[in-house]
């Protein structure tokens, strides 16, 4: 699925405040500085989430410009398991402004799937009545909750957050997740070494709990083979922006056509083990394509180096411009299916690709 435009226009007539371009600017660089600090010790009486104009200019440019991740995550995950999450009971927990709530709405529609029960909740009270006024203006419903008495959420969810794990301690996601007993998991983080290490107890503490691996760990019971690395594990989204945000974006001096990210998918009814990711692009050659794919081998999940070989691809795609392009777009955190054709002597493998989703 193609990713669903939404530009800075589309948003002004919902935002709590109206803001001259210059008020836009200055403030997404303060939010975008705020948002690199070390988020748990960030002191809360200055925060964006406590100011209309901070609230308004996060739901102009961080809102519709972090709608693709969740699409980038979505078209990962198979498609049975992905209708039968937007079916059921959805929870947006830190959901700002309604982000991830709405880009599930949007996903849903796009593919023509029924939407269960959805809720967006947040502890600030101005992205919670911004988060309102986005569901009233695209005419969705979505019911918004504070998060105080987590006994108006319900149980046997899928439990989503977005960019709010690194804003809480870890005590009260184990009150969150002890209390709601979730199904699924699912987290888009961001893509910094920072968040990998909190990543990697969430992981273990996930583990624990029961829940199998659906994206983008190969096996849970076994450890991330980036544990011991300099290197983390995360994805790449690429996406082009709507005319006005790619503006923004430009003035601000801040990237969002390749965007970082750590997302995860975890859950405790459905397993995917053993599937291979891509985590490292190394480079084109004339002969080739070199990657590093994570996946499961024996006792561990290790990192294996894959040469897609340019004559193997030639026949299987219709030329060669189509297949220079498909290989253009894989990304770090693809799943693409692949055919191992040999295995060198140096343990790399030589693979054929199939088709570019699972
Ligand atoms: C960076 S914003 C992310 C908003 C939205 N999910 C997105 O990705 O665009 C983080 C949000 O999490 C909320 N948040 C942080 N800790 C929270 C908590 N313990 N309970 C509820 N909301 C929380 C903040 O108020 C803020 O709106």
């Amino acid at each position: 699925m193609g990713d669903l435009k939404i530009d800075i226009s589309d948003l002004t007539p919902f935002v709590l405040k109206d803001l001259s371009q210059r008020e836009l600017i200055s403030r997404i660089q303060k939010i975008s500085s705020m948002l690199t600090q070390n988020r748990e010790v960030i002191s809360t009486s200055d925060s964006y989430i406590f100011d209309e104009e901070m609230v308004s200019a996060y739901t102009l440019f961080y809102l519709p410009s972090n709608i693709p991740k969740l699409f980038f995550l979505f078209n990962k995950l198979p498609k049975d398991f992905l209708e039968k999450i937007l079916a059921g009971r959805f929870i947006d927990y830190g959901s700002g402004p309604g982000t991830f709530a709405l880009a599930v709405h949007l996903f849903a529609r796009q593919n023509n799937w029924p939407v269960g029960s959805t809720f967006a909740v947040d502890h600030s009270s101005l992205m919670r009545k911004q988060a309102q006024k986005i569901f009233d203006g695209f005419n969705i419903k979505i019911s918004v909750l504070d998060g105080k008495n987590l006994h108006n959420l319900p149980t046997q969810a899928t439990l989503f957050f977005g960019h709010s794990l690194n804003e809480m301690e870890h005590s009260q996601i184990d009150k969150i997740i002890t209390e709601l007993n979730p199904q699924n998991i699912i987290f888009i983080e961001p893509g910094t070494k920072t968040f990998f290490q909190k990543l990697l107890k969430l992981r273990n503490y996930f583990h624990e709990l029961g829940f199998n691996s659906i994206y983008p760990c190969a096996h849970l019971s076994k450890a991330c083979p980036f544990e011991t690395e300099d290197n983390w594990c995360h994805q790449i989204v690429r996406t082009t922006l709507p005319s006005e945000l790619s503006r923004i974006a430009d003035l601000c001096k801040l990237n969002r056509k390749q965007m970082p990210m750590i997302a995860h998918v975890y859950s405790k009814t459905d397993s995917l083990n053993n599937q291979k990711t891509l985590v490292r692009y190394k480079g084109e050659s004339k002969f080739s394509w070199e990657w590093l794919s994570c996946q499961s081998e024996g006792e561990e999940n290790i990192i294996k180096e894959f040469s897609f070989f340019k004559k193997n691809h030639k026949g299987h795609f219709k030329d060669e411009f189509t297949y220079k392009r498909i290989f253009d777009k894989l990304s770090v955190g693809d799943r693409p299916q692949i055919e191992k054709l040999n295995e060198k002597s140096d343990g790399k493998w030589d693979v054929k690709l199939i088709k570019l989703q699972i």
